[in-house]
């Protein structure tokens, strides 16, 4: 068994593309959702200050050898958000996603359609068990976990720390379908 670490794929839905980033995205990335106070408040990093920290960021990115997409809607034909692989353990095959969205494209089963997607490709690189968490008051989230086909595995306790403040997670998992393995 092993990871095939195909990290520069672009993956393609019926509304939108996950692409592999490019400096071309910053400024919508920027004002589309990484200057959102809203879009961030359950996330670990704080809302961008200006276009340059949201460069650097996509520069550290591209740099990385990393499963990190920028999601583009193909009706207006600009970036609206991001999904990457946050953890990774090689030795178990399993990884954690995350992902957020501008919230001027929220409720329109994007993010679902995104992570079915990522899920789909990411079981055909080699991971066995993937797992997404959100703090529970992120009830939206925990939807999108759930469209997806998830099973609720259990609470993490202050699993998510935003800003100064621990929240207890539901987390979620889904295991490969293709992949033949023996359980214990
Ligand atoms: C969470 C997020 C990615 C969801 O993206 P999305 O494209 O709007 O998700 P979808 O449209 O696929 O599904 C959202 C579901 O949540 C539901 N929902 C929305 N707001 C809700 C709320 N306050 N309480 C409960 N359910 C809610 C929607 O009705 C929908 O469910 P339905 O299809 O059964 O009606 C988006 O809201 C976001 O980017 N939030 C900020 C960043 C973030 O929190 N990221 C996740 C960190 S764990």
């Amino acid at each position: 068994m092993e990871i095939k670490e195909n990290y520069n794929t672009t993956l393609e839905t019926q509304r939108l593309i996950l692409a592999t980033w490019q400096p071309n995205f910053v400024p919508k990335m920027f004002s589309n959702w990484a200057s959102d106070p809203l879009v961030t408040k359950y996330l670990f990093w704080d809302p961008h200050k200006n276009q340059e920290e949201t460069r650097q960021i996509v520069l550290n990115w591209m740099s990385e050898a990393n499963y990190n997409w920028c999601i583009i809607d193909k009706e207006l034909n600009e970036p609206v958000g991001s999904i990457n692989v946050v953890r990774r353990n090689d030795i178990n095959f399993n990884c954690e996603v995350g992902y957020c969205l501008s919230r001027k494209v929220w409720n329109k089963g994007y993010m679902t359609e995104a992570l079915n997607k990522v899920l789909e490709f990411l079981f055909s690189e080699g991971f066995y068990k993937i797992e997404l968490k959100h703090a529970i008051e992120n009830a939206a989230s925990g939807r999108v976990m759930q469209k997806a086909g998830m099973t609720l595995q259990g609470v993490s306790p202050a699993g998510c720390y935003v800003r100064g403040k621990f929240y207890d997670c539901n987390v979620y998992y889904i295991l490969n379908p293709n992949m033949k393995v023996n359980r214990g």
